[in-house]
């Protein structure tokens, strides 16, 4: 058991938690707002928004307005998806500091999410690798549904190690892996990590799970132990994916922080200005607070 002595937070929630959102787009200054605060919490990179079609996700519609009215807080990395190159030209507009693509394990899901095959997405992904390049623009590469699809149900280590290792050969620094749907279990988890390691560096990998069966920070630690040291989180467990009906958010940024404290695991994070930004973001959007820490920190309303 060798735990990382540091862990590279990167949040989710203005991305992944609010791309789903029912109900009217939320307004620009709220996304503002939340990034604005994550920052200030000590967070050191945010996935700030999305330059994908607003007529697939029209939460994100604001991508390029959210960039442009953020405070650009120094030492943070102020990212954002880019399906193609349409999306990675407004990104680069936009000034993000770095960008990322997105594919999936499972066919089925690839093409409800991006509309092509994965052999196809893999096709649209390297011109963006390439561009972002030429501009001096680090490309995260996410691999969705590495633990369970939605439409396919099991996937295999296998699948997802090839997806992955072909996002890197791409170019990608780093390839993120998604339990998309959150149904992975701990056991699970390590085994599609061991497959996935063989080709590509652990220091190179990163956990996003979600939530939904309530595994994930069972599943973080399974994979720590294995040496992981970049996970994806969302304050107040905001989120789920609009094309994995039923998926809930990401695992909650708040618990994440508590379980790594509890190991000795630096982040650099400020878990009481967490707990008060996830109780922020979740009174404006009106919605409980996801986050286990979050309610027991957090204000009385929760
Ligand atoms: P398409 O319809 O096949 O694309 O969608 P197209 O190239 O045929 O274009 C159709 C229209 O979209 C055109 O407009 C384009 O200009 C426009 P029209 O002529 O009809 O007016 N368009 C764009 N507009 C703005 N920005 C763009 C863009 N590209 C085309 N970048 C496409 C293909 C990829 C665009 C679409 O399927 C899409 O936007 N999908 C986004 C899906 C998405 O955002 N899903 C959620 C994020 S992934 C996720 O949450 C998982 C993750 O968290 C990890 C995990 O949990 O597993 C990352
Ligand atoms: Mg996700």
């Amino acid at each position: 058991m060798a735990f990382p002595k540091q862990v590279r937070l990167v949040e989710m929630s203005p991305r992944d938690g609010l791309q789903n959102e029912p109900g009217p787009v939320i307004a620009t200054t709220i996304k503002t707002g939340l990034i604005d605060r994550l920052a200030d919490c000590g967070l050191r990179h945010i996935e700030a928004a999305s330059f994908v079609s607003p007529k697939w996700v029209p939460q994100m519609g604001d991508a390029a307005e959210v960039m442009a009215a953020i405070g650009r807080k120094a030492g943070v990395r102020y990212s954002a998806l880019t399906p193609n190159l349409k999306g990675f030209e407004s990104a680069l507009a936009a000034g993000v500091d770095e960008v990322a693509v997105f594919g999936a394990a499972s066919e089925s899901f690839t093409r409800k999410n991006i509309n092509c095959t994965i052999a196809e997405s893999l096709e649209r992904f390297a011109p963006v690798v390439e561009e972002a390049r030429k501009h001096g623009i680090p490309v995260r590469g996410y691999v969705s549904t590495v633990l369970g699809c939605p439409y396919e149900g099991e996937i295999q280590p296998e699948q997802v190690a090839t997806v992955a290792k072909a996002l890197y050969d791409l170019g990608c620094y780093e390839i993120s892996l998604g339990d998309t749907i959150g149904v992975g279990t701990p056991l699970k988890a390590k085994r599609m990590l061991e497959a996935v390691s063989r080709d590509i560096p652990m220091a190179h990998l990163a956990a996003h799970f979600h939530d939904t069966y309530g595994q994930a920070l069972a599943n973080l630690y399974a994979v720590l132990e294995e040496g992981i040291a970049v996970i994806d989180a969302s304050v107040a467990g905001l989120g789920g994916c609009p094309y994995a009906k039923g998926a809930s958010g990401n695992v909650a940024t708040e618990d994440v922080l508590y379980l790594l404290n509890g190991l000795g695991i630096e982040t650099g994070v400020d878990l009481e200005k967490l707990v008060a930004t996830g109780d922020w973001i979740s009174g404006q959007l009106n919605r409980r607070n996801g986050s286990k820490v979050g309610q027991a920190l957090g204000g009385p309303c929760q």
